[in-house]
């Protein structure tokens, strides 16, 4: 994927190719990403039937936190559907270009998936929301200045987060409160003002990833599905200083309760 001349939907081709052979599943029919705070969902979710270092699969990048080894799952839910659960994700922080950021959205399609769940863990700009809350991402605005798109693909994004998988979501917990999600590139977190802006413009939800895959998973196709586990208010928005133990410890104790709702969702699917 470093190689500008290799065709990305090839690498991800072989990377659904190495997929199939290393769990024994040659289809998935979904797929999830998991964010900060979603980890249990997968055990939820049906039984685990393989679980791969995401190393072992072509065009996935080393994990960016030493001793952390992301892993790809295939579960069988007890409807009989196959999820591929990306425990992966690469970062576009990381400054590894935005191929290595979408590889993982375009594997999932190559491997048959038309649904795409993505998840995270993210700022809140809306003061009702407590550390904790899950919310629908019902559009994003991306700040990053770049599109995993390369050439004249022009393609509509109207509807990415699709309104009839929110409401199916709703069915299962009608208390979902939904928002508009904005990726800034990270990996710091804003500033005061550039939460202002974010709320001035319409967002609701500040985080570093999401945007740039969700895009992917519409030019492959897919219909996507957004949550964000809100782990903290907003610089300015919450009095205190942002911290990193903060935003994992709220992801750690959301963790059984979202993870629940993304099963229960999942099985609707
Ligand atoms: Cl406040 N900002 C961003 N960009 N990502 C976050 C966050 C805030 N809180 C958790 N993740």
């Amino acid at each position: 994927l470093d190689d500008a001349t290799a065709d990305p939907f090839e690498v991800a081709a072989q990377a659904a190719s190495d997929i199939a052979r290393l769990t024994g599943v040659d289809h998935h029919d979904i797929a999830l990403t998991l964010g900060s705070g979603w980890g249990k969902a997968a055990e939820l979710i049906g039984e685990t039937t393989a679980t791969i270092p995401a190393t072992e699969v072509t065009g996935f990048s080393k994990p960016a936190l030493a001793g952390h080894v992301g892993s790809l799952r295939s579960v069988l839910t007890p409807t009989g559907r196959r999820v591929l659960v990306i425990g992966a994700r690469t970062h576009y922080y990381e400054g590894h270009g935005v191929r290595r950021v979408v590889h993982s959205v375009r594997t999932a399609a190559a491997t048959g998936a038309t649904t795409m769940v993505l998840t995270n863990g993210a700022g809140g700009i809306k003061e009702t929301w407590t550390p904790g809350t899950p919310v629908l991402i019902s559009d994003h605005i991306n700040l990053t200045a770049d599109s995993p798109l390369e050439g004249a693909t022009f393609i509509d994004l109207t509807d990415l987060y699709s309104s009839r998988l929110r409401d199916l979501a709703r069915t299962v917990d009608p208390s979902l409160d939904e928002g508009v999600y904005c990726q800034f590139r990270g990996p710091h977190y804003e500033t005061p003002a550039e939460v202002q802006m974010a709320k001035t413009i319409g967002g609701h939800i500040v985080g570093m990833s999401t945007a740039l895959e969700a895009i992917a998973a519409r030019q492959a196709g897919m219909e996507v599905l957004g949550f964000s586990l809100i782990t903290n208010l907003a610089a300015g928005i919450q009095k205190t200083p942002l911290s990193h133990a903060e935003v994992i410890e709220a992801g750690q104790a959301a963790e059984p309760v979202i993870s629940d709702l993304l099963a229960r969702v999942i099985g609707q699917l």
